[in-house]
């Protein structure tokens, strides 16, 4: 039986996957979305398993009860922590008609094209560099690539906070960036393993040799949206049409609103809602 058609439901913890959200936007305006950041307990990074699957559940949930049949979790943290569990355990109790796709997976088949001599580095939160997903998933494609990983756990407090192109921001920069050099002088394709990280970017070049090639993933998930929804055109259909966009956020909607009409170069209205304890679990 077909679905009622509804938004595309996108998932961060904060305003991260906004670097998301406008590339699949500009990639597919056709569609409608729905985004939600959950601020309030902004950053996941650096919690537990269970507390990042319980959290991300939640925001699932949510933005099913509002009707949207299929969610990015643009979020690497909740990817590596959350989505499996929630595909194989809750979707098929909840709707399992319904999809939860995340950022990982796409990101790490590109990864191998894109290195030229197959040393990867990837900055991430700690929770995804603890979860060892990226060297997982890039080893299961190219057994030959040389992965090593940094944890950046102060980037998204100063990004959540609006610091990250602040003066103060340089010494946390640059602190990571050496650190991931002084692993592996070789390498010569850095992955932004978390989507706050693209609003660095800037400072990141400053530290990085110029040859080096520093890769967002909010192309790479639109791409790979794009060729999921050609594949499922019953997901295609699930998902309505009006071109519109829609924000929901855990914190002061006023703030939201701002910090994320910078990030989107547009003006951007937000709902201020409160996530409901999973009575899931
Ligand atoms: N932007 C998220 C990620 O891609 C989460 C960062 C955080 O909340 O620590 O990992």
């Amino acid at each position: 039986m077909d679905m009622i058609p509804g938004k595309i439901g996108v998932f961060d913890s904060g305003y991260g996957g906004l670097t998301i959200l406008k590339d699949l936007r500009s990639r597919l305006p056709q569609y409608d979305y729905l985004y939600l950041g959950d601020n309030a307990r902004a950053p996941y990074g650096n919690r537990s398993f269970d507390l990042i699957y319980r959290f991300t559940l939640e925001a699932v949930e949510e933005l099913f009860a509002r009707g949207c049949n299929l969610i990015i979790l643009a979020c690497n943290t909740a990817s590596a922590k959350a989505l499996r569990t929630i595909q194989m355990r809750d979707l098929p109790r909840i709707d399992p008609r319904k999809r939860v796709l995340g950022v990982i997976r796409p990101t790490a088949e590109i990864s191998g094209q894109l290195t030229r001599n197959g040393h990867i580095g990837v900055l991430a939160t700690r929770g995804t560099i603890d979860s060892g997903s990226y060297d997982i998933e890039i080893a299961k494609l190219y057994p030959d690539t040389t992965v090593t990983g940094q944890a950046c756990p102060m980037w998204v407090y100063l990004i959540e906070q609006n610091e990250g192109l602040g003066p103060g921001a340089d010494y946390f920069v640059r602190k990571y960036i050496d650190e991931l050099k002084k692993k592996d002088p070789l390498i010569d394709t850095i992955i932004l393993g978390c989507t706050h990280y693209p609003i660095l970017a800037p400072k990141i070049r400053n530290y990085v040799d110029e040859q080096v090639r520093i890769v967002g993933q909010g192309d790479i998930v639109a791409d790979s949206l794009a060729d999921y929804l050609r594949r499922h055109p019953e997901m295609e259909r699930a998902c309505s049409h009006g071109a519109s966009v829609s924000f929901l956020t855990t914190e002061n909607p006023v703030r939201f609103s701002e910090l994320a009409s910078i990030f989107m170069g547009a003006h951007v209205e937000a709902e201020g809602i409160t996530l409901q304890p999973t009575h899931s679990l």
